[in-house]
């Protein structure tokens, strides 16, 4: 597309084998397709030992219980007990109460006094007569929670299958993450994202353990959402999408419910505002942000590099602080993206001084400014944070700007852009940063990545999703999935617990699971399936 086209013309699963005993780590040879892994859990925990001996059925009995005085982990175990629904015939009971959890429950509590498993961490201990996760803090709760999950069979992601007790293998697991950052982004200005899609995305990133999203709300084709002090921006700046769809845009409690959606899910939202540049849609909405003061026509082309703010205009920096601090209003976490990327129009030293003043508005209300990696020219405050996407640039300012104390958060465009095809018979997507298969988003290495960095600047990884050519939901899953999987395990999974083999035959146990849950995944080549019948095959297991 555009300029980046010609810039980069280059280019448990439940069925646990039941009764087994193993420790997780790379199979000797790869799947066949139908050979099921020892477990299907993804991204990979840390530690996993498989016990021999029976595990635990949860059944029209079983209990989650909680211990009182405990808010936050019995919202959670309200969340599981959704989860499991009436696939045992009733949704599982919430119980309250002091005292030790009776037996044959489910039980969750926040513990400080156990092993030190951190601000994500858990344990998950699964024997034949309870099930005990614990957790420093509500967070790991949650991700203790989306791994059992996916040790329950497939079919608890049906809202209305045939009842039947579930088996969880006996099992125990220890697990943190790798990285802080496990984010994902949405190009919600190319073509609009309505809210339950947003949603959907949402919940489809919490069961990987996904804690970013990343969302960016204004382009050259489209503004998404509703800034009072400017209203144009959303009811004029956002009448459009690429292809002269009728766009649309996020009212501010919209964006506001979508932001307090992720955090009850552990995500933290992070708005997007791209500038100087892809500013079509604004400056078409409003003239004085022009410098000859005159409102260019709305834009639904895909070309890029051609719009900027006017750079020496006290109305911009008004602009920007308006904007700026109603967003910012509106969004708990620490962070406001500014863009910066693909501008073409301005000299470097207009860049730099533009890029430099936001900074400063940035950080008046409250926020640390992320910005695509052009924004390692400019003098950033520690705490900045850099997210690197050109995968053919000198790094050498990035790396500068690290050693000076910006985070950085790596999207490496020919590997984790999942608005790339996977192949040339690819019908969705762009190749101008390569067609990045799936193996090709998995097995990388973040802390590596950038000679020169030390590893304690990488605060993660995230996974963009361009929308040029993406125009639903059901799009957005086809390219998302299966990368968005790899993605995951990128960022949480230990590397050295890491193998390809290993990902590609744990990941084809995802099948069944995807297919319940609906997701218009991408079947690729390179992953033995496991066929959906072998998990109704007989009704039991
Ligand atoms: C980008 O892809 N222009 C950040």
């Amino acid at each position: 597309m555009g300029a980046r086209a010609r810039r980069f013309s280059t280019s448990l699963l439940a069925a646990l084998a039941v009764a087994s005993c193993a420790r997780v780590g790379p199979p000797a040879e790869p799947a066949g397709p139908t050979e099921r892994p020892v477990h299907g859990v993804i991204p990979l925990p840390s530690s996993v030992q498989l016990d021999p001996g029976d595990g635990f059925t949860v059944d029209s009995a079983t209990v989650i219980f909680v211990p009182s005085g405990d808010p936050e982990a019995e919202r959670i175990a309200r969340y599981l007990s959704g989860l499991i629904g009436p696939s045992p015939e009733r949704a599982p009971e919430v119980r309250v109460a002091a005292g030790p959890p009776p037996p044959g429950s489910i039980s969750l509590a926040t513990d400080l006094r156990g092993p030190v498993v951190g601000e994500e961490g858990y344990t998950l201990v699964v024997t034949a007569d309870r099930i005990t996760l614990r957790a420093q803090r509500p967070a790991g709760l949650f991700y203790g929670v989306q791994t059992l999950r996916q040790l329950l069979p497939p079919e608890v992601e049906y809202t209305a299958a045939y009842p039947r007790p579930l088996r969880v293998p006996a099992v125990r697991i220890a697990d943190q993450p790798r990285f802080a950052w496990r984010g994902a982004m949405l190009d919600v200005a190319r073509h609009f994202a309505p809210v339950e899609d947003v949603k959907r995305y949402i919940d489809l990133l919490a069961l990987h353990k996904l804690n970013r999203l990343h969302l960016h709300l204004s382009d050259d084709q489209g503004w998404r959402i509703d800034i009072r002090s400017w209203p144009d921006l959303a009811t004029h700046g956002g009448s459009t999408e690429v292809g002269g769809g009728p766009g649309g845009y996020y009212t501010q409690e919209q964006y506001a419910d979508l932001v307090a959606y992720a955090r009850d899910r552990f995500i933290v939202a992070v708005p997007e505002i791209d500038m100087p540049g892809h500013t079509n849609a604004a400056l078409a909405s409003y003239p004085e942000l022009n410098c000859d003061g005159i409102a260019p026509p709305l834009y639904t082309g895909t070309e890029v590099g051609f719009s900027t703010l006017c750079v020496h205009s006290d109305t911009t920096y008004r602009f920007v602080d308006d904007v700026v601090r109603e967003i910012s209003a509106l969004t708990p976490g620490p962070y406001f993206h500014v863009g910066g990327d693909e501008v073409e129009e301005l000299t470097p030293e207009e860049y730099v001084r533009f890029i430099e003043r936001v900074q400063e508005i940035v950080t008046s209300h409250g926020k640390r400014m992320v910005g695509w990696d052009e924004i390692a020219a400019a003098d950033l405050t520690p705490g900045a944070v850099i997210q690197l996407w050109r995968p053919d640039t000198a790094h050498i300012e990035i790396i500068e700007a690290a050693r000076r104390g910006a985070s950085l958060v790596l999207s490496p465009a020919d590997r984790i852009y999942l608005d790339m095809k996977y192949d040339s018979a690819t019908v969705l997507g762009l190749t101008w940063a390569g067609v990045t298969d799936l193996r090709r988003a998995y097995d990388w290495d973040p802390a590596t990545f950038l000679r020169g960095v030390a590893p304690s600047a990488i605060l993660g990884v995230e996974a963009p999703l361009w929308a040029e050519t993406v125009g639903n939901i059901r799009d957005i899953e086809h390219m998302a999935f299966p990368r968005l999987a790899a993605v995951a395990e990128v960022a949480w999974s230990p590397a050295e617990s890491r193998s390809w083999s290993e990902f590609r035959t744990r990941l084809g146990a995802q099948a069944p699971r995807w297919s319940a849950l609906g997701i218009n995944f991408y079947r690729s080549p390179e992953v033995p399936w496991l066929p959906e019948a072998l998990w109704w095959r007989g009704g039991e297991r």
